[in-house]
């Protein structure tokens, strides 16, 4: 571990959620924002809500959740503390009247969370200001997706992301950390596809690629994916929490994987399709050398090498119900105490309001610019774990 990331303290013996929660104080006589459409300070809107609803996980992914770390004495948030579905529900509502239109679900795993389809069917019922339902999707380590899959499907959830580093039994094994097959998964995808979850491109394959562990799986995995209906996206490995050792020579830039995958296919950029989009598509192409939809495409998710903070349009909901505004975050801002404290929805809706058009975030641009922030900040707050706050 380099000394950076040393941490001063057993990193078990301290909770690694942000215990320093930021007290929201309502503003009574806060103005009418001047723009119709909810921005922050650099003018990005809010659209897409991550809320994670357990901080568990059954994988012990060395860049997510660490072994030594994450063992049987870490103290997981206790039952009372987690948002109920019908406190998530009532703070995704007004999310939405903030402008939200796509909610994921994440954890840690979120399909460990007990009757999430209960959860999915009540955020599936909410309508946009315009009449809309949200988008409405998941992320998953799919160990549990080939029993759930149609269950999650017929309870209104639309489409769904498994994360999944490598094809080879034994590598997987060892980057899950709890010697889980991939068969496992792979039977997960076919249910999700199955049971209607990939319509539309909808389903999609998240790997973090890791130098030492990894690299070797990603033409075998393009080789798996290509033609299959399922978009393969590479994620950067990035520095994201306090425990799990980050060093840059580990990260592959996705324009070395470019000219990897470029060895073996044809391929050919595409736009984004949304305006704050995480991933950069790449289109397989036919003999004519135009993109074939029958082929599909990849995606790399370079938030290292090039990031993507410019048109960041996302929040997070912890599972005790903080809201972050951004994954390199020290603090949250406490909407559970808001809500058990009695607030109305035109309270919960103007606090979040306010919040996000306080947020100048932009962690990875800076970091581009410098040598990546200490992992405690100079208030000794934490940096946020991926598994507390979602991907
Ligand atoms: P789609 O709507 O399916 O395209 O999903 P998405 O790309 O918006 O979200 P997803 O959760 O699949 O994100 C994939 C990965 O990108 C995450 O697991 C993170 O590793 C990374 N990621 C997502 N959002 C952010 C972000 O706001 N900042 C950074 N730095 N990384 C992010
Ligand atoms: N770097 C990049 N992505 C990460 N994830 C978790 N930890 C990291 C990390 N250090 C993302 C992966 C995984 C999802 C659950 O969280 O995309 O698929
Ligand atoms: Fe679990 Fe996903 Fe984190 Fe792996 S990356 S430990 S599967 S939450
Ligand atoms: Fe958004 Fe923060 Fe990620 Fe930048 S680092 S894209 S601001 S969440």
């Amino acid at each position: 571990m380099s000394e950076r990331f040393a941490p001063s303290l057993p990193l078990h013996a301290v909770p690694l959620k942000d215990l320093r929660r930021t007290p929201i104080r309502l503003n009574p006589d806060s103005v009418p924002r001047a723009t119709p459409v909810l921005q922050d300070r650099l003018h990005r809107p809010l659209r897409d809500l991550r809320i994670s609803v357990t901080d568990r996980c059954n994988f012990r992914c060395a860049y997510c959740m660490p072994k030594e770390v994450f063992d049987k004495d870490y103290a997981y948030l206790p039952h009372a503390a987690l948002l109920s579905f019908e406190e998530i529900t009532r703070i995704a509502r007004q999310f939405l009247a903030c402008g939200v239109r796509k909610i994921r679900l994440t954890g840690g795993e979120p399909l460990l969370r007990k009757n999430l389809e209960e959860l999915i069917a009540m955020l599936a019922a909410l309508r946009t200001p315009d009449g809309q339902p949200p988008e409405l999707t998941l992320t998953t380590n799919g160990s549990l997706l080939a029993r759930k899959a149609q269950a999650l499907k017929a309870a209104g959830l639309q489409r769904v992301t498994v994360s999944l580093d490598a094809l080879d039994d034994d590598v997987f094994r060892h980057m899950n950390d709890v010697d889980f097959p991939v068969s496992d998964v792979l039977q997960g995808i076919a249910a999700a596809q199955d049971a209607g979850l990939a319509e539309g491109a909808g389903l999609k394959v998240n790997m973090v690629v890791k130098r030492s562990s990894n690299l070797h799986e990603v033409l075998p995995m393009a080789r798996h994916f290509r033609g299959s209906g399922v978009t393969l996206r590479f994620i950067e490995y990035m520095d994201v929490g306090a425990t799990n050792g980050w060093r840059m020579d580990e990260v592959v830039p996705s324009a070395e994987l470019l000219s990897l995958l470029k060895s073996e296919f044809a391929l050919q950029a595409l736009a984004p399709d949304i305006p704050g989009a995480t991933a950069q598509r790449w289109a397989y192409v036919d003999e004519l050398g135009r993109p074939d939809p029958d082929l599909g495409e990849i995606g790399f998710i370079s938030s290292v090498t090039q990031a993507f903070c410019r048109d960041c349009n996302r929040a997070r909901l912890s599972t005790e119900g903080q809201l972050y505004l951004c994954l390199f975050a020290h603090q949250g801002h406490d909407l559970r105490s808001l809500l058990r404290g009695g607030a109305s929805d035109a309270e919960l809706a103007g606090a979040i309001d306010q919040l996000w058009q306080g947020r100048s975030d932009r962690y990875s641009e800076l970091r581009a610019h410098q040598s990546p922030a200490s992992e405690v900040a100079e208030d000794g707050g934490r940096r946020i774990e991926m598994s507390y706050i979602g991907g």
